[in-house]
This record gives C-alpha cells, sequence and structure tokens, in this order.
C-alpha cells in the first residue's frame, strides 16, 4: 500500500511519452507500424477504404494525416488505435501484432497504451472535469486516490488546473477538448491519437489546440493528428497524404526528438505548463 504523500511524490514521474521500458526499445522500437494494411467494408458494392497502406510512426514524432473527406483518414485512425482489424496486412502498436490478439487483450491495450481524442470531445456532462480525465484510468488498475492525482497533474498539463471541479456544459468547446486532451495523456499512452480535433472549434480556438499539442510533441509525446486542413497540416513536422484509401506523400521522417530518445526523457509536468495562447 502507498499513502497519498507517497503517491504525490511518485507522480513526479509520470507523463513519460511512451510505454516502452528500456531504453533500447525507446530507440528502435517504432510505436505503430503498418504493413500493407487494406480494409474493405462489406457494403454492396464494397467500398475499398484502405489500399496497401505502410506507415511507421516512431516515439516522439508530430505526424498529420491529412486527406479530403472519404479518402480513409477515419478508418486508419481506427485501425491505429485497434478499434478495428484490417482485411489484411499487418498492425502492429509497440511492437504487438493486433492480429495475434483476443478482442479482451486488445481492450487492455487501448486502455494502456493509447489515448484518443475526438471531434466530438465525448466527456461525461455530469461528472466534473477531475472525475472525467481520472475514468481515463479505470482500466488501468490504479486506485482512485492516485486516479485523482494523476487526473490533477494531466488538467494542469493543460492549463485547467484551476477548474478541476467544473462540469463540462461549464466550459467552452476549447477547454473541453483540453480535458479530453487530458484523458487521453492521463495514463501515459504510448501514443495520442487525434480524429478532426479542432473540428468542433473557431479557428483561434482551434489554433490553440494546436499549440497546446506542440507543447506536448516539444515534451516527447508521440501524436497522430488527423485533419482534412491543410493549413493545419503543414505546421506539422512530418505530413501524410492521402487519397482514395492510398497514403499519396509522406514528407521526410523528422530527425528523432532529442529530448525523447536518449533515454533520459524529462517529466512532461516538471515545469508547470506556460501554454501559449490558451482560450
Ligand atoms: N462502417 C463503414 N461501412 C461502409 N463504408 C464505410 C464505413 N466507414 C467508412 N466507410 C467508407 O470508407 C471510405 C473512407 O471513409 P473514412 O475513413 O471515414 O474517410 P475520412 O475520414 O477520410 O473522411 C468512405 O468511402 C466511407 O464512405
Ligand atoms: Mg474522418
Amino acid at each position: 500500500m502507498t499513502s497519498a504523500n507517497d503517491t504525490a511524490a511518485t507522480a513526479t514521474t509520470t507523463f513519460r511519452p511512451s510505454g516502452l521500458t528500456t531504453d533500447d526499445a525507446r530507440n528502435v522500437l517504432p510505436v505503430l507500424q503498418l504493413d500493407d494494411v487494406t480494409k474493405t467494408y462489406p457494403t454492396s458494392p464494397p467500398v475499398h477504404a484502405l489500399r496497401a497502406v505502410s506507415l511507421t510512426v516512431r516515439p516522439g514524432e508530430l505526424v498529420a494525416i491529412v486527406g479530403p473527406s472519404g479518402s480513409g483518414k477515419t478508418t486508419l485512425l481506427h485501425l491505429m488505435g485497434t478499434l478495428d482489424r484490417p482485411s489484411s496486412g499487418t498492425v502492429r502498436l509497440t511492437g504487438l501484432d493486433v492480429a495475434t490478439m483476443v478482442d479482451d487483450d486488445l481492450a487492455a491495450l487501448r486502455a494502456t497504451r493509447i489515448g484518443f481524442v475526438f471531434q466530438q470531445f465525448f466527456l461525461a456532462e455530469h461528472e466534473t472535469i477531475l472525475d472525467n480525465v481520472a475514468d481515463g484510468l479505470l482500466y488501468a488498475g490504479v486506485r482512485q486516490a492516485e486516479r485523482r492525482q494523476r487526473a490533477r497533474e494531466a488538467l494542469e498539463l493543460v492549463d485547467l488546473g484551476s477548474r478541476l471541479r467544473a462540469r463540462p456544459t461549464q466550459l467552452s468547446g476549447g477547454q473541453r477538448q483540453r480535458v479530453a486532451i487530458a484523458r487521453a495523456l492521463v495514463g501515459q499512452p504510448a501514443i495520442v491519437l487525434a480524429d478532426e480535433p479542432t473540428g468542433n472549434l473557431d479557428q483561434a480556438t482551434g489554433g490553440a489546440i494546436l499549440s497546446l499539442l506542440d507543447q506536448l510533441h516539444d515534451r516527447g509525446v508521440t501524436i497522430v493528428l488527423i485533419t482534412h486542413d491543410r493549413g493545419i497540416a503543414e505546421r506539422m513536422p512530418r505530413r501524410v497524404e492521402m487519397l482514395d484509401g492510398r497514403i499519396v506523400a509522406d514528407t521526410p521522417v523528422a530527425p528523432p526528438q532529442p529530448a525523447s530518445l536518449n533515454g533520459d526523457t524529462p517529466a512532461l509536468h516538471a515545469t508547470p505548463p506556460t501554454p501559449r495562447g490558451m482560450p
């Protein structure tokens, strides 16, 4: 058993950006690896949503997946997030082949290694934002006191540390999306998958959310951002372009982030965040 004090003390190591355990693994093992992945929806006629997609995401990367509506972005995110299985090809998350895992194991993998952010926030309206974020740890086998402590830290990271008792309905859209981002981060996932996270926000508010993603990237968090907006994709270090279910362009992979790859990952909340232009 740990006392509340111990919990607070150990919490200083929270928010390491990857679920990997050794420095070697952190250097070598991709967080996400898709090989020759296809997805065909068995409608009539069938829809070939993904065709021979291969993609590798390494620790510390911030990747934009960009393409017009219907190009297969959300399908790709669902496969990356193990929410769906490919029709053929392999999806590996932190080295684990999704095809070899039963649904229960996949759910556990999802709960511990992936943080999701969606356009629609998906917050429980009747719960405080502290509990909304703490619920992100429900399946991680963490006791309630520690869930709350880690949720507090995650909310501080997105500059909502002073609103812990607020309910989502009392917050602006930009603030709600920051709660959703805190919930995605609280389990220290290996990767954060964000599907059009600024889609429901005005431009200024959306810009602030993108700045927050930039800051998290600077702190070593691995992020895949899906967007149909070229302007948003342009500001990302790596852009993967999709058209008709295929990857048609992939900018050169950015050099590894020294801070996150040399095994000396900074604790993400060591310095309180100074968000740029938060709404
Ligand atoms: N559950 C589904 N059943 C059948 N077709 C689908 C389903 N989900 C997506 N599609 C089709 O797959 C294609 C890719 O969709 P999607 O991945 O949502 O693209 P995007 O996110 O880029 O708009 C589209 O033609 C879409 O209509
Ligand atoms: Mg989509």
